[in-house]
């Protein structure tokens, strides 16, 4: 089944970036055609009556699976990004990690008012990083559609935070 081969896919590296964090490296899941395209499709698979109008993926992971999300899913995909990337007019938020604190964005014009928006990213561990992606999408007057991930920090009960804002939350593999 699909968790047990993403599980036994996942490097975990000890200490990276910073003492005391086991990191899920998912490089190995990408030198894997065959799961890359099995994950893209479970993915999409867990979204079955989810009424979804765009797919907004996180930088950098949230980049790898979600536009084949979205092309699966048949619907256009939006990149949320670190501050000072995307070129053009953005809303931002700031936001803690398990590792320290960033600011995201998305462009002024990537979603219109109304829209449901799924929002994908490789690994949910406190939840900052969608909350934050969560607020983005509000900032615009779209609203959450669900939240799609790879894997769930479970034990860092980041769906707790999640909830509030939408309680269709989904991971293939759950630690
Ligand atoms: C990682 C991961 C998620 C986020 C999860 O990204 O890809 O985006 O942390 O953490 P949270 O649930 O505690 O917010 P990171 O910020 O390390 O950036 P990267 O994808 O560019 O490596
Ligand atoms: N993002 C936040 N915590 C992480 C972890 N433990 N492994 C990989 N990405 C992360």
């Amino acid at each position: 089944m699909i968790e047990s081969k993403i599980k036994s896919t996942v490097r975990d590296v000890y200490d990276f970036p910073k003492p005391g964090i086991v990191f899920k490296d998912i490089t190995p899941i990408l030198k894997d055609a065959a799961l890359c395209l099995e994950i893209a499709q479970a993915l999409a698979a867990q979204l079955k009556g989810i009424e979804i109008d765009v797919v907004a993926g996180i930088e950098s992971r949230g980049f790898l699976f979600g536009p084949a999300l979205a092309q699966l899913l048949n619907v256009p995909f939006v990149p949320i990004r670190k501050a000072g990337k995307l070129p053009y007019k953005t809303v931002q938020q700031t936001y803690n990690l398990e590792y320290g604190s960033a600011t995201i964005e998305l462009h002024e014009d990537a979603l219109v008012a109304g829209q449901k928006v799924l929002i994908h990213d490789d690994l949910l561990a406190t939840g900052g990083t969608v909350v934050a992606a969560s607020e983005l999408v509000m900032q615009l007057g779209a609203e959450v559609a669900g939240y799609s991930f790879i894997i769930g920090l479970d034990f860092l009960n980041g769906r707790v935070r999640l909830e509030p804002y939408c309680n269709k939350i989904f991971s293939l593999a759950s630690y």
